[in-house]
């Protein structure tokens, strides 16, 4: 029998701010690629929101054609999914100013990555920056998204997104679908080698805090080898061990297996031979990746065809919510 079941909707976004780490990958990238046969699954390059920090304009172009490379290259494949260029889709633009007039400043003000952000950027405390989160909120609201496969560090803006959904229902009668995050297991979270108390970020000023996913073997090898531990000497999972902690995390994430596997698997043994199998298993994990990008990169033509294609079908699908919202809203359309 046919199945007649409707797909659920699936839509996240990741920024061109700088080449992609191991930390968006374990957090969304892979549940991007896992969750294609399942959904209906709508992705994004949001290089909308990254002009909230400065971009050297040269270097922000190649970034965004690299992190697109990257992302296919991770396994998104565009016979199944939608992967589009959010600055060549007006509608997102359009309705973040709208969501912006239903979204309060308390709000915006309580939002832990502004509060971040404005002290790593004290120069540059832009609009932007501030309202963030209304594009964010377009950017998911427009597709009728049911699922948001995101890392932690997204969580709190999520929970936006559903309060200002509510919200404009609340006036307007169901306008929005209320997404649900969806956040792995294992890996929502992957800290920076140096310091376990931040984030890995594509911005970590420490080189070897953050493996890239381009990075060689030899380098993320390096990386690891190089990853800050403690003076315990006992590879298990406690309080107080934040390195060790992040290094079985990112372990577990790529090998599937379960901190009591590790701790098993290296019992009796130093921290050298447990990094030099973390840094073993990212590598083959990135291999395929690494590789498939190097094609990619190479192919502009290739890779221009799948974005105009898929922005052509993201501005369709979009138009239709945004028209819904602006005739709610009172404007004539
Ligand atoms: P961005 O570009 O900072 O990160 C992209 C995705 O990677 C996840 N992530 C991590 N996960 C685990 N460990 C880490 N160290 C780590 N660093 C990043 C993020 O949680 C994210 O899922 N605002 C978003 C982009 C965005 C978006 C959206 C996401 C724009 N519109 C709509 C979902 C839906 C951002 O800056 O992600």
């Amino acid at each position: 029998m046919e199945n007649t079941e409707k797909k659920q909707v699936v839509f996240s976004a990741i920024q061109p701010s700088g080449t992609i780490t191991l930390g968006n990958y374990l957090g969304a990238v892979r549940n991007w690629v896992s969750m294609q046969e399942e959904y209906n699954c709508i992705y994004a390059l949001a290089d909308l929101h990254t002009i909230t920090v400065r971009q050297e304009p040269a270097q922000f172009r190649r970034n965004i054609l690299d992190a697109y490379a990257s992302i296919m290259a991770c396994g998104i494949d565009p016979e199944k999914s939608i992967f589009f260029i959010q600055s060549h889709v007006h509608t997102h633009a359009e309705i973040a100013w709208i969501l912006n007039c239903y979204t309060q400043f308390g709000e915006l003000s309580r939002m832990t990555q502004f509060k971040d952000k404005s002290a790593k950027h004290a120069d540059n405390i832009n609009a932007g920056l501030f309202t963030y989160p209304s594009l964010m909120a377009g950017d998911i609201l427009l597709y009728q998204t049911d699922k948001v496969p995101v890392g932690a560090d997204q969580k709190q803006h999520i929970e936006l997104t559903c309060d200002v959904a509510r919200r404009f229902n609340g006036l307007y009668g169901e306008v929005f679908k209320i997404p649900e995050g969806f956040i792995p297991q294992n890996g929502a979270r992957v800290m920076s080698l140096q310091n376990p108390l931040n984030k890995m970020s594509k911005s970590d000023e420490n080189v070897n805090g953050c493996v890239h996913l381009l990075d060689p073997p030899e380098v993320i090898m390096k990386k690891f080898r190089r990853a800050v531990t403690d003076s315990d000497a006992c590879v298990r999972f406690a309080e107080g061990k934040d390195g060790v902690n992040n290094l079985m995390t990112i372990y577990g994430a790529v090998t599937g297996k379960t901190m009591e596997q590790i701790e098993n698997e290296f019992a009796g043994k130093g921290y050298g031979d447990f990094k030099t199998a973390v840094g073993e298993a990212v590598i083959e994990e990135l291999r395929p990746i690494r590789e498939r990008y190097e094609r990619l990169i190479k192919d502009k033509a290739y890779l221009a065809d799948c974005y105009h294609k898929a922005d052509e079908i993201a501005l369709k699908i979009s138009s239709r919510t945004l028209a819904k919202v602006k005739k709610k809203v009172g404007y004539i359309v």
